[in-house]
């Protein structure tokens, strides 16, 4: 019997790296390997307890309420603001949607105004929960347009919707306007600050221009703050807060309906591990106030550096000036945005493909974290090098057969067998005699297919590729 931690150190060698800065998307890394052994010791600690009763488990609802409490500190909430430890960015959002539904039984039809670069968590909430998602073209510099929000808000508007920054551009939403519009007609108005809720104070602290986004706003009635993006905290934790207590309600639910315990709970979850709550509160107070603040000072030093050397290609440039920690690059006719995002993860610095959406051109994300500051010059030595890369090679041309092959699928009915087809028509991902995929290592095809794919066939597509990629391992 082989040892099953030498087998996960085995295993894990496939990731993507956690530590070292060089992965700029999924992971964020303060750089300090002592918050990594305080995060991991006190995860351990924690893995098997529960955070489903807080009488039974008090230590986990004192740890809650001080990492709400210091969020409240960060984001100018006003006494009675309150808050709950969620398990992501994506479940804080589900409640927010599902609390503003709820708070409306007058509603029949629930609807809510969203500008049309707020995160897909959204549009999962609003198939979850039958709210209509009302998608408001923002404008020319990737803001959400406070006028046109403003004029899409009506009486079966339960939620309005504004991002500080948005994830794709990373720029924040004109929060102030939207928020003054939705509390005219008496609606919640959400701030997804998932990803920058945690640095943008402490970047205002430091002097640099941001909007206000907050609770000082008028009008904002929650805000998400995801602790495990930058708040350098272990995976699985965010904070949703609410203005005030009465605002929250709805997201409770409690059930006796059964003969067991009479369930509680406050998020989607009912057990909750310990673990992530145990590790986000100890990295916090192993950070500190002070902490973070020279945190942010380092990560936006990397990004100035970052717009820096993207500002010395020609073929490179900035989709916008990033707001706070993402940077969002666009590529010139000389240079396939996805042949160089192959050469950059070959040079070990993995960064996002974003593909072409409604008008405008495919986009590479970066995600910076403070611990990529002291690798920013072979960031730049890695651009260079793959921008020359990327330019020799070429761009990728997808088979106009591949083209019309995708062309005369329907999305909306996509079979098993149009997938295996689409597998054998491209040649790109192939499959063995049990049906398991072989993934390439280069991605540059298969984004640039995916990227001539309407967005309703993208997601049948992946949602194919998902099922294929989980099946049971079976060892008998
Ligand atoms: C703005 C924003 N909202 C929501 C989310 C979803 O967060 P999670 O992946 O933790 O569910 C993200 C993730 O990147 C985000 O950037």
């Amino acid at each position: 019997m082989s040892d099953p931690l030498e087998r996960l150190r085995d295993l894990q060698r496939a990731d993507l790296p956690v530590h070292g800065g060089r992965t700029l998307a999924y992971v964020y890394d303060s750089g300090d390997a002592e918050v990594d052994r305080v995060a991991r010791e006190a995860v351990a600690a924690y893995a098997a307890s529960n955070a489903l009763d807080p009488t039974a488990f008090p230590s986990l609802l004192q740890m809650e309420n001080e990492l709400v409490g210091f969020a409240c500190d960060l984001l100018d909430a006003p006494d009675g603001a309150v808050g709950t430890v969620t398990s992501g960015g994506t479940e804080s959002i589900l409640l927010a949607v599902q609390g503003a539904r709820d708070s409306r039984p007058d509603v029949l039809r629930p609807r809510m105004v969203l500008p049309a670069t707020a995160h897909a968590a959204f549009h999962k909430a609003a198939h979850y929960f039958g709210v209509e998602a009302v998608v408001v073209p923002v404008g020319p510099d990737f803001r959400a347009d406070a006028t046109a929000t403003a004029d899409a808000i009506d009486d079966d508007t339960v939620l309005v919707v504004a991002s500080a920054p948005s994830y794709a551009h990373g720029v924040v939403d004109p929060v102030t306007d939207i928020a003054a519009a939705a509390a005219a007609r008496g609606v919640r108005c959400h701030v997804d600050a998932c990803i920058g809720g945690w640095v943008l104070p402490y970047a205002a602290r430091l002097g640099r221009a941001v909007p206000a986004w907050t609770f000082a706003v008028e009008g904002v009635t929650s805000i998400s703050v995801d602790t495990h993006k930058y708040a350098y905290a272990p995976k699985g934790t965010s904070l949703l807060l609410h203005r005030d207590a009465g605002l929250r309600r709805p997201q409770f639910f409690a059930s006796a309906a059964w003969p067991g315990y009479t369930m509680l709970n406050a998020t989607t979850q009912s057990t909750r591990s310990g673990g992530p709550i145990a590790g986000t509160w100890a990295v916090v107070q192993h950070i500190g106030d002070g902490g973070y603040l020279a945190l942010a000072e380092q990560v936006l030093a990397a990004v100035d550096a970052i717009v820096t050397c993207v500002e010395r290609e020609p073929a490179l440039g900035l989709v916008v000036t990033p707001d706070s920690t993402l940077v969002t690059l666009a590529t010139d006719d000389t240079l396939d945005p996805f042949t160089l995002t192959d050469e950059l993860v070959s040079r070990g610095w993995y960064v996002q493909p974003q593909l072409s959406f409604e008008g405008s051109g495919p986009t590479i994300h970066l995600s910076v974290s403070a611990g990529t500051l002291a690798h920013v010059d072979e960031l730049a030595t890695a651009l260079g090098e793959s921008v020359a890369a990327a330019q020799a090679a070429g761009p990728v041309e997808v088979d106009h057969g591949v083209v019309a092959f995708i062309e005369a699928l329907d999305p909306t009915a996509l079979t098993d067998s149009d997938f295996d087809g689409l597998l054998a028509a491209s040649g790109l991902v192939s499959a063995s005699a049990e049906g398991d995929l072989e993934l390439p290592t280069r991605m540059a095809e298969v984004n640039a297919m995916l990227d001539v794919a309407s967005p309703a066939m993208r997601e049948a597509l992946l949602v194919a590729f998902l099922d294929r990629l989980q099946r049971p391992v079976r060892t008998s």
